[in-house]
């Protein structure tokens, strides 16, 4: 008989790896201690941006594989596996991550378990945990339940091809049962790249992976701040440098920098958690590869204040742009919304237009102007700063711009548009790292 899954926090990462383990062919049971999240998934609403998920989200619903529920008794009478993948943010006031989220699920758990199972963590995390939570698991259970940890990848824009699709998988196992049950589950996606080792390897990869893509970006940003003091142009030294195999070009566009709800949090709990191992020093290098990514957006305010004039008072600024990045309507730390709230607070009259994250952002920053398209945020504006590369952004005429603004002054802040076509329709056009 094969295995019945359920899903432990229902935010990103849960929504979509509940849907698409039902989409598989599992019956899926999801909770959330937040009731009125469980009341829009059972409608077959999701309560973030992300293609094709609602899709499979109601198709699931509909043939009756997945479920919902808020009742941990319920879940744990019904799984075989459980997984967790409830969030671990940054902790107030410091660099370490919270992972109260976590303890608070194997509590609610575990009292409850009396059949045989296997819980499989998800959730980021500093490494330890899982050996920690395994502790905990057998106070409160008892030995017919087993832990693993199989990290997740996915990204955002892209969730259900990461997950349906993934380019490798990690197991964290303590024993051959626990593996066995995790290649069985996993068996429906084909033939994938498959990693078994140990609890804290298997929380590494993770750490890891997100502590070389936030330091690939910072790099080719950095680089920009070089080319930026040379008179040189990041955007062809990043586009000669990807042509070598070894260095590649994903994740070396240079430009505003990471955000979200992972990149930034991850290398700064990646590196609060070396310290406490009294590893700090192999570290450090993180501290730079941050202090880099939030010079770039210091970089474009002061950039766009000098296409003003030296002040932003009485200056009237369009924001193409408020996701942290494109086909997500997440702004989580979006260094897009970070520029627009400094040059609110600077004086500006700032009017953003997003999207899909508008809603999210007014919500957040109600005192900011809003506008329903590109257009309308960029009427009257002494600049444009393009801050997420949207594709409507990179499709904008610069005609059509060109008639509504006030002063054609185009800051492109993640390198997306054409220099020449839009310099030779008048505007005077700067970007990050390029003369
Ligand atoms: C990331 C990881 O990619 C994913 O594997 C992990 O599971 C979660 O964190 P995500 O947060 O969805 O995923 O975003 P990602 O697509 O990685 O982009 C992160 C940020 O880097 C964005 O703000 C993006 O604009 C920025 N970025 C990306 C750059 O500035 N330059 C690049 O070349 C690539």
């Amino acid at each position: 008989m094969p295995y019945r899954l359920t899903v432990l926090g229902t935010g990103y990462l849960g929504a979509t790896h509940a849907a698409c383990m039902a989409e598989l062919g599992f019956e899926v049971l999801g909770l959330d201690v937040d009731a009125a999240k469980i009341e829009r998934l059972r409608r077959g609403e999701l309560p973030i941006h992300e293609p094709g998920l609602e899709e499979i989200l109601q198709r699931n619903l509909a043939n009756g594989r997945l479920r919902f529920t808020t009742s941990y008794q319920e879940v744990a009478e019904f799984g075989d596996v459980h997984f967790v993948c409830v969030g671990t943010p940054q902790k107030k006031g410091e660099y370490a991550a919270d992972v109260s989220y976590l303890d608070s699920v194997i509590d609610s758990l575990a009292p409850y378990l009396t059949r045989e199972c296997l819980i499989v963590g998800k959730s980021t995390v500093p490494v330890g945990t899982a050996e920690r939570l395994a502790g905990r698991l057998a106070r409160i259970a008892g030995p017919h339940v087993e832990l693993a940890w199989n990290p997740e990848f996915l990204r955002e824009g892209f969730a259900v091809q990461d997950t349906l699709h993934p380019d490798r998988i990690v197991f964290g196992v303590a024993s051959d049962r626990a593996e066995k049950i995790l290649r069985d589950v996993y068996a429906p996606l084909g033939e994938v790249p498959t990693v078994v080792t140990d609890y804290p390897t298997a929380e590494l990869v993770k750490s890891a992976a997100n502590a070389f893509l936030a330091t690939k970006i910072s790099f080719i940003n950095a680089m920009a701040e070089v080319c930026e003091a040379a008179h040189a142009d990041v955007k062809q030294l990043s586009t000669a440098l990807s042509y070598d195999e070894r260095i590649g070009g994903r994740f070396l566009n240079p430009g505003l920098g990471f955000g979200g709800g992972c990149l930034p949090k991850d290398i700064r709990a990646f590196m609060a958690r070396a310290g406490e191992l009294g590893a700090d020093q192999a570290l450090t290098f993180l501290r730079e590869v941050d202090a880099i990514n939030m010079r770039r957006r210091a970089r474009m305010v002061d950039l766009a204040r000098e296409l003003v004039g030296n002040s932003f008072r009485e200056r009237t600024v369009g924001v193409l742009g408020a996701a942290f990045k494109p086909n997500s309507d997440d702004i989580r730390d979006s260094p897009a919304l970070d520029v627009a709230v400094t040059i609110g607070q600077e004086g500006g009259r700032v009017t953003i237009y997003d999207p899909a994250a508008l809603a999210n952002a007014r919500r957040m920053h109600p005192t900011l102007g809003y506008a329903d398209s590109a257009l309308a945020a960029a009427r009257g504006a002494d600049v444009v700063l393009l801050l997420t590369e949207w594709q409507e952004f990179v499709d904008l005429d610069p005609e059509e711009l060109g008639a509504v603004v006030s002063v054609r002054n185009m800051v492109d802040g993640r390198n997306a548009l054409d220099a020449e076509t839009w310099r030779s329709a008048g505007w005077h056009y700067r970007a990050l790292g390029r003369p």
